[in-house]
């Protein structure tokens, strides 16, 4: 362990995504043992001296910061991880980047493509090393489903069809903005279900089936207006609650896509189901470790949809785990992450989604909304190689 070259590590944030990640950079040694770095909890920063130093006593970073400019500007911090809410990612990844740290950075990027594309530019001109936690990428059986696609098995892609369905914000006492609930606030969150839940169904999209090059869409916000947590006042609620839109993908294949906060039942319900010539695949995060794969070339009398634990040694990452059979869940995508950002070190090779790819999903999630402001069909701009 102790001949392994450290990467250490400075968060910011002590929510959800932080303690994910810290989960990540914990586990990651004791799972993928033959990286050559391994994560050094150095730093962790929130903005109450009280919250700060309890995450760090309890995760185990060896210091703590109230100020996110005093933590970048730390020499002894290599890697900054952002895991605020969405307005603050632009100004941090920004000025880490002057200082030529590393930045994994959560999605979406930003709240605007305006600012993702001034942070891929900063990031791209300090020429630090970058990605995004677009994780559902390394859950294990969407990995699968991209190895079945890349090898042809499918053939000619026809369609294309993701939801992410949830139902926390049915009630209209829920008030907006503020710690908790900064996602219904369009300053804090740049906009509703599309950068927060379509975006990860974009990313998915894009990686396993190629650009998107038009959309059309309808938004709605079912709730007009909110108390805001911070001022008290009633306020104008400038998310969208709803989002659907269908698209042309530069294959040819049709896309729909469905997100909202308002499917009374539905937790996280994030499926995608691919149709293509020979076979088509679908997967649900509620049944994260299974991919359903349908293939015509079956014998007549015994085709019909099969379901694959992807448990195996030769499925995506299993072989780091336990033994076939066996599950594992949402936390081990980003010790994937950590994982696959480590062994980008070594080989030097990007560890994607990287800014630029997340600043290609975000020129969707903006043509989305746009679409849905003026009625009308847009184009993405999305350039996918
Ligand atoms: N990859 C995923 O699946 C996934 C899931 C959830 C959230 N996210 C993203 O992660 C980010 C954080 O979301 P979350 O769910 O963890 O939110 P959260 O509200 O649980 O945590 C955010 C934390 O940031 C802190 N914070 C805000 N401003 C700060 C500042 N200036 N300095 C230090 N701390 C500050 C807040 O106090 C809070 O503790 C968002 O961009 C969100 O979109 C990604």
């Amino acid at each position: 362990m102790n001949n392994k070259k450290e990467l250490r590590i400075g968060l910011i944030g002590c929510g959800f995504m932080g303690r994910t990640h810290s989960n990540g950079y914990k586990r990651v040694g004791d799972f993928f043992p033959e990286l050559a770095y391994r994560p050094v909890l150095k730093a962790v920063c929130a903005r109450s001296k009280d919250r700060a130093k309890a995450f760090a006593e309890q995760w185990g970073y060896e210091s703590f910061e109230t100020d996110w400019k005093v933590l970048i500007a730390r020499d002894d911090i290599d890697a900054v991880d952002i895991c605020t809410p969405n307005a603050s990612h632009a100004e941090i990844a920004i000025a880490a980047a002057a200082k030529g740290k590393m930045i994994l950075c959560e999605k979406p990027l930003a709240r605007t493509l305006a600012e993702a594309k001034t942070m891929t530019d900063a990031i791209e001109k300090a020429g630090v090393k970058n990605t995004v936690w677009y994780n559902y990428r390394r859950i294990p059986a969407v990995t699968l489903a991209k190895q079945i696609i890349d090898s042809g098995k499918l053939g000619k892609i026809f369609h294309y069809r993701a939801n992410f369905l949830q139902d926390w914000t049915i009630s209209p006492e829920l008030p907006q903005g503020g710690e908790g609930l900064w996602r219904l606030d369009v300053d804090a969150a740049g906009s509703g279900v599309t950068g927060d839940l379509l975006a990860h169904c974009i990313d998915t999209a894009m990686w396993l089936n190629g650009g998107i090059q038009n959309v059309s869409a309808m938004t709605e916000t079912f709730i007009k207006e909110r108390v805001h947590q911070e001022s008290g006042k009633v306020q104008k609620v400038g998310i969208d609650d709803a989002c659907i839109f269908h698209c042309r993908f530069d294959n040819g294949s049709l896309g729909l896509f469905e997100s909202t906060r308002y499917a009374r039942g539905h937790k996280a319900l994030y499926t995608f189901e691919i149709n293509g010539e020979h076979a088509s695949i679908r997967w649900d995060l509620h049944n994260m470790n299974r991919l359903e794969y349908f293939d015509h070339g079956d014998d007549s009398i015994v085709r019909g949809w099969r379901s694959i634990l992807v448990t195996d040694g030769d499925q995506p990452y299993m072989n780091k785990w336990w033994v076939p059979g066996l599950s594992i869940g949402y936390e081990h995508s980003f010790v994937h992450q950590v994982a696959d950002f480590l062994k980008s070190l070594e080989t030097g090779a990007p560890c994607h989604p990287t800014f630029a790819d997340a600043l290609e999903t975000q020129k969707v999630c903006e043509a989305v909304l746009a679409s849905a402001a003026s009625r009308s069909w847009k184009e993405t701009g999305v350039v996918i190689d």
